[in-house]
């Protein structure tokens, strides 16, 4: 008998949850710009409101264009349902306080992105939710902060900025058997590289602002999970806080998603170019990059990842003074925070995506005041290279004067 194959990612990329448009054969999918949907009567908008009859109602609760955006993302994270938001941090609130109350308990794998945690430590803290920063590396310290009302297990995995990797398999073993859902920020992969719930974890979420757009002009978020607990977040922390995305984002990210597989292919080859530069170069003391086999981390990532990504962070000789002289000297390096973007992104994550966290909790997680994060982009590696080298370059200069 003939088997159905199961098409690949980069198919997936381009054509899951998309199909031509039915009334006129458009490929690319309509924009529905429209905030409301009209009933062919009140029994027709009765039936909706009371989830008897499928359709729309209002695009705060579910738009078409949206809609195929959330199929595309669930099945390319082998996921039950999905959910689209405003932002990565609309998604990643929405998430937590779907699945939380007050007098439970939160653990959160340190390092993780700067806004993170200050809404888990800061805003979470002020609604009685009570969250713990933990080493994801470390499965028994992650044990020994299990609490009877621990809840939630949140982690980024390679976090942000020390590309520090966890174990999501290990991980996922040791919250179930506390009960604990486990919710991975896959953010810094993107379902082309890494896929959390074939690993065991619960739940994904996504800041898609970075690899999923992935030419910096939209910020967006996506979450993925099981069914029950999406029509959840559906009905009650996006319906109530309406952190939703516009049809005409989830455009830009439907249309992003197209290059997925080329372009995570690209980033991962381009960063595995400028690490491999920058661990050789005398100025440079460390660099945090999964694709090295120098990185602890390696051979996690070969197990649990299908590429190394396109971030990458470095400590330079010199500390904050040298990088402030590095980021002052790039060209074709844009300084910015944001990631995943087609253009080379370098920042300062102790000045700039992590200031908001203290510096103690800092320093717990690794982000020294020298660190230098770089979202390698699509231009050519050697052109990124050259730019690296000019800059330090100029670092050595300063440094003899
Ligand atoms: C790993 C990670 N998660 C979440 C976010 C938040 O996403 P957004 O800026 O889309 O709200 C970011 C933003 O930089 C991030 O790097």
């Amino acid at each position: 008998m003939e088997q159905t194959r199961q098409p690949g990612l980069a198919t997936r990329c381009v054509h899951a949850g998309q199909r031509p448009d039915p009334l006129t054969g458009a490929i690319s999918p309509p924009i529905y710009q429209t905030s409301t949907f009209a009933f062919a009567s009140l029994e027709q908008g009765a039936a909706r409101f009371a989830g008897e009859e499928p359709g729309y109602i209002y695009t705060r609760l579910g738009n078409p264009t949206v809609a195929a955006l959330e199929a595309k993302i669930a099945d390319l994270e082998g996921g039950e349902a999905a959910v689209a938001f405003g932002s990565g941090m609309a998604a990643i609130a929405a998430v937590v306080t779907a699945l939380v109350r007050a007098g439970d308990h939160v653990l959160f794998g340190n390092p993780i992105y700067g806004c993170t945690y200050d809404f888990l430590m800061d805003v979470m803290a002020r609604f009685g939710v009570e969250a713990t920063p933990v080493d994801p590396a470390r499965p028994g310290q992650v044990e020994r902060a299990i609490r009877p009302n621990t809840r939630l297990l949140l982690f980024e995995t390679p976090a942000n900025p020390t590309l520090r990797l966890a174990d999501i398999r290990a991980l996922s073993d040791l919250a179930h058997r506390h009960q604990i859902t486990v919710v991975v920020d896959n953010t810094f992969m993107s379902p082309y590289l890494q896929r959390p719930l074939e690993h065991g974890a619960d739940m994904v979420v996504h800041s898609a602002t970075k690899f999923i757009g992935g030419h910096g002009d939209v910020v967006a978020g996506l979450a993925v999970g099981p069914a029950e607990v999406m029509a959840r977040v559906r009905s009650t922390t996006l319906k109530n806080f309406g952190g939703i995305l516009s049809p005409f984002d989830a455009w830009l990210l439907l249309r992003g998603l197209k290059t997925l597989a080329i372009r995570m292919e690209r980033h991962s080859e381009n960063a595995l170019k400028v690490a491999r530069y920058l661990e050789q170069h005398p100025l440079v003391m460390r660099v945090y990059y999964p694709g090295l086999e120098s990185s602890p981390y390696h051979e996690l990532a070969r197990r649990q990842m299908d590429g190394f990504g396109g971030l990458l962070s470095f400590e330079l000789m010199g500390g904050m003074e040298a990088g402030r002289t590095l980021l002052n000297h790039v060209r074709l390096c844009t300084v910015a925070v944001s990631l995943g973007d087609t253009d080379t992104l370098i920042q300062h994550p102790a000045s700039m995506t992590h200031a908001v966290v203290p510096p103690e909790a800092r320093a717990a997680a690794g982000i020294s005041d020298g660190l230098v994060r770089l979202s390698v982009g699509l231009e050519d590696a050697d052109d990124i290279i050259a730019d690296l080298d000019q800059a330090l370059a100029a670092v050595g200069r300063a440094q003899k004067r």
